[in-house]
């Protein structure tokens, strides 16, 4: 692979490229579009093999590498890993595979969040069942604060229940509860603190999962501090675009554009029409 290597970088005028596993990641493109209207996006959702929370890391690893590849042929300057399994368990083959290639995960910006966030040090952490069987999460938030006592909970239905666009009333609170119930129970005990929207999904049910998760727990959403973490980033190595410009958005999928585009609006929260998306062959 290694096509990054041969691509012409210190080019602001390159667009971002943003890989998920498919839509849920556009929480993250659009925290990206509002700190940097400037930049031009080009996001890539692998809607053919969705899900990955639930697929094996090698799996999962060869996916991510992959949809990478196919973003740095097409001359992105950075790549934005907004999918938190494959941010959890692929980060350092994609860092190891497009070097020099700057390669941003969600993981380390939200446990960076979280450490932030939490005064206990008690953190909750909800994902899917392969970043929850990684351990990505712990790791990152324990190399901040290695007095942080983490608690993971693998919540798949959330990603079901988020699609479907059922992100709030008693069927996604009876869901919510039983997801919460451990960690509301460690709440009492311990002063847990803090609990991280560990999957681009999430974000969708935050209201239903802050009135579970009640008063006296903040929620983190690593979409916001991924953006700020892109724009040091940008400044830091030149590659910034004049933020008087109008950055233009491109999406791709692997399967689907009316599915991408009917659900992926639900994510952005504006219209996408399915001649908005290209279709892609990784
Ligand atoms: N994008 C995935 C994540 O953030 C959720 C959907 C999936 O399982 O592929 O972990």
């Amino acid at each position: 692979m290694n096509i990054s290597r041969s691509l012409n970088r210190g080019h602001a005028e390159r667009p971002i490229g943003i890989f998920d596993s498919g839509v849920g990641g556009l929480t993250v493109f659009k925290a990206l579009r509002a700190r940097l209207p400037g930049e031009h996006l080009l996001y890539l959702g692998d809607t053919a093999r969705l899900p990955y929370g639930t697929k094996s890391a090698e799996s999962v690893t060869r996916y991510a590498l992959q949809a990478a590849s196919h973003l740095a042929e097409r001359g992105v300057k950075m790549l934005v890993i907004a999918c938190n399994t494959a941010s959890a368990i692929a980060m350092p083959a994609l860092v190891r595979e497009f070097a020099p290639l700057p390669v941003i995960g969600v993981v380390e910006a939200g446990a960076e969040a979280a450490v932030r966030t939490s005064k206990s040090g008690h953190i909750a952490v909800l994902a899917t069942e392969s970043t929850v069987r990684g351990g990505a999460y712990a790791r990152a938030i324990a190399a901040r604060r290695p007095d942080a006592r983490v608690f993971s909970q693998a919540c798949s239905l959330f990603v079901a229940l988020a699609e479907e666009g059922w992100t709030r009333g008693p069927l996604v609170e009876a869901v919510a509860r039983e997801y919460l119930h451990p960690l509301l129970e460690e709440k009492k005990r311990d002063g847990l603190d803090c609990l991280v929207l560990g999957c681009t999904h999430f974000p969708l049910l935050q209201e239903t999962i802050a009135h579970v998760a009640g008063s006296g727990v903040i929620l983190v959403d690593s979409g916001e501090t991924v953006a700020l973490v892109v724009e040091e980033l940008l400044v830091e190595q030149k590659l910034i675009r004049s933020r008087d410009a109008k950055g233009d958005a491109h999406f791709l999928a692997t399967d689907g554009a009316e599915r991408f585009a009917r659900v992926g609006s639900l994510f952005l929260g504006e219209r996408l029409a399915a001649q908005d998306v290209e279709l892609a062959d990784l």
